[in-house]
């Protein structure tokens, strides 16, 4: 055995998949997929072949094979037993109604009401509760895909599309997927959705009464891919169209190719959350392009990511607007580290996660400390040569699986020395932060940061951007005594605030701080948004007070069949550490 990913049973003496055809037809009523997939090997093989499922039943296949009993974490081992020069082989199967990688909305959990809505979201390792496969980012698969839905709804996936044929009450959509991907980059979503141009290569797909506040939010995407390609060479996926989710969708953005899927939480109608947009733009290059061999090496997708976001940032609107979301993201990253300090080893940026679940592992850190280590990097060389360094990196690594070592092979080849002069090995390697790093430095910044420690005046309230709001909040030293908050409240109306970020900023401090008037609101946004961003903090506040702990598990309570499982598995983590 010679596993090649600690999160997967794929195996380097094995089989190796190149291409799968897919073919899936959803059920509304079972909340399952019925699935066939063949799977078409690099060169023909023979012998045993294990693949990844989870909660999968296998109804057939055209080779024997041994479901193994499900192992935590990993999901159960499909052995199959090829016969000699086996180029393919096919599958049938159903998914659970509990699989990992799928929500099923009710209609009432949308925001027309009258339609149900499913999706998937497989990073890091959830593609095998959707088909089974090969799920690790080592092994790159293009494929084709059919989607068998209600002839009501429309299927959406990340690949090409090529077509909706309609047969009554049932519609079947084609895809096909040329360029190959990573498995975690497999995504589709059914639900009623419509689309708005929003550029040559772009169009934004959300339910109908969304639709037009999306467009008009993320109407400046073409500049965006045109400030990207200028910094990282030409986009390579043909299309970048946006999906807006539901609103329990877990995450902020997820960079599935050619259809990035996006909270609706950033539709502000101010445009202050495009900097999500960027970075799962950015991804197009560091990520799907350049991609993490395994979860241990997670920081080359997120931290190569942070800095090509705020590179497009800076490009679009300037330096102050990059050195803010950098300021943002150091406070993050310190209250981070700090929540860390029982498992330090997560905070290196090179881990070791056998036996570890990446949902788990998952938190700012490899964004940040990633970010960080890369600024200082550019620090130390200057930005020009750090752009050669990042050019050739994206280049040799096209289409490839890359590790922290093939990273710090680069840096010593391109720049001898430089490892060492920058101490990599104790940002790779060590936990925490290193003492000596690049920080953000502007005006705005010294601004914003003068005022903390006091209530601001009207108009200097009222001169914060949302994002200089954040900023504040988030640097305020937390708890502050409840007049305090309440005198903020006040002046601001914070509490009444619409713009989501901002807003649970607020509520955490004020939550951490005992504010008791602020706990409607909260409760609201609990049930309201399933965006792991804003779950955890406010359960945290929650849960840190004995006077509202009781609150938290009854707000799980009642929301959590509306949680995404992903969101389910992680706040019922920290319910569980705060009575531990
Ligand atoms: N790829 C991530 C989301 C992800 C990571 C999903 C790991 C599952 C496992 C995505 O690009 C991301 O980082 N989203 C952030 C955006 C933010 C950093 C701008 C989010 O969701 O908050
Ligand atoms: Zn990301």
């Amino acid at each position: 055995m010679a596993r090649l990913d600690p999160h997967s049973y794929a195996d380097r003496a094995q089989a190796v998949t190149k291409s799968f055809d897919l073919a899936l037809e959803v059920c509304f009523v079972s909340h399952t997929l019925r699935g066939t997939v063949t799977l078409h090997f690099a060169a023909p093989a023979a012998g045993t072949l294990d693949l990844d499922t989870r909660d999968l039943v296998i109804e057939g296949a055209s080779v024997p094979f041994v479901l193994h009993p499900a192992e935590p974490i990993l999901g159960s081992r499909l052995e199959l037993t090829l016969p000699p020069a086996t180029t393919a082989v096919e599958l049938r199967y159903r998914t659970s109604p509990e699989a990992s990688a799928l929500q099923w909305l009710f209609p009432e959990q949308t925001a027309s009401g009258k339609h149900p809505f499913l999706f998937s979201q497989c990073q890091a390792i959830h593609a095998r509760s959707v088909v089974p496969c090969q799920d690790t980012p080592a092994i790159r698969q293009t494929y084709s895909a059919s989607l068998d839905v209600p002839a009501a709804l429309r299927g959406v996936m990340a690949a090409a599309p090529l077509g909706r044929q309609e047969r009554g009450e049932r519609a079947v959509e084609r895809f096909v997927m040329p360029q190959p991907i990573p498995p975690y980059l497999f995504a589709f979503a059914v639900g009623e959705v419509v689309s708005r141009e929003l550029g040559p290569r772009s169009r934004v797909w959300a339910e109908p009464s969304v639709v037009d506040a999306a467009a008009r939010e993320f109407e400046g995407v073409e500049s965006m891919l045109e400030a990207a390609e200028r910094l990282f060479g030409p986009y390579d996926w043909e299309r970048f169209d946006l999906l807006v989710m539901p609103p329990s969708f877990p995450y902020g953005g997820m960079e599935n190719p050619r259809l990035t899927f996006l909270t609706p939480a950033l539709i502000t109608g101010d445009k202050s959350q495009v900097n999500v947009v960027a970075h799962e733009l950015s991804h197009s290059w560091t990520g799907n392009l350049v991609t993490n061999a395994n979860a241990e090496h997670f920081w080359l997708n997120e931290g190569f990511t942070v800095f090509a976001e705020r590179r497009i940032l800076e490009a679009l609107e300037g330096a102050e607007l990059a050195a803010l979301h950098a300021a943002l993201g150091r406070e993050e990253l310190d209250k981070s580290l700090a929540l860390f300090a029982e498992r330090p080893e997560l905070t290196r940026l090179r881990t070791a996660l056998t036996g570890v679940d990446p949902d788990e592992a998952f938190s700012i850190v490899p964004y940040e400390k990633g970010y960080l280590f890369l600024k200082t990097l550019e620090a130390t060389l200057g930005r020009e040569r750090f752009d050669v360094l990042l050019k050739t990196w994206l280049s040799e690594h096209r289409f490839g699986a890359v590790t922290t070592s093939d990273f710090v092979a680069l840096l010593e080849r391109c720049e001898p020395g430089l490892p060492q002069r920058v101490n990599a090995a104790a940002w790779l390697d060590a936990p925490g932060l290193p003492a000596h790093h690049w920080q953000p430095a502007s005006a705005r910044l010294e601004r914003v940061r003068g005022l903390v420690g006091r209530l601001p005046t009207a108009a200097e309230g009222q001169s914060f951007t949302a994002t200089e709001w954040q900023l504040f909040l988030e640097a305020t030293p937390s708890p502050l005594p409840v007049e305090a908050c309440r005198a903020l409240d006040t002046a601001f109306a914070l509490t009444a605030c619409k713009n989501p970020e901002l807003l649970v900023a607020w509520l955490t401090l004020a939550t951490e701080s005992g504010d008791a008037a602020v706990l409607g609101r909260v409760e609201e946004v609990l049930g309201r948004f399933g965006r792991l961003k804003y779950l955890k903090p406010l359960y945290r506040a929650l849960l840190a007070r004995p006077d509202t702990k009781p609150l938290a598990r009854n707000i799980f309570d009642r929301e959590r069949p509306r949680y995404h499982p992903i969101a389910q598995q992680v706040v019922k983590g920290l319910l569980e550490a705060a009575s531990a």
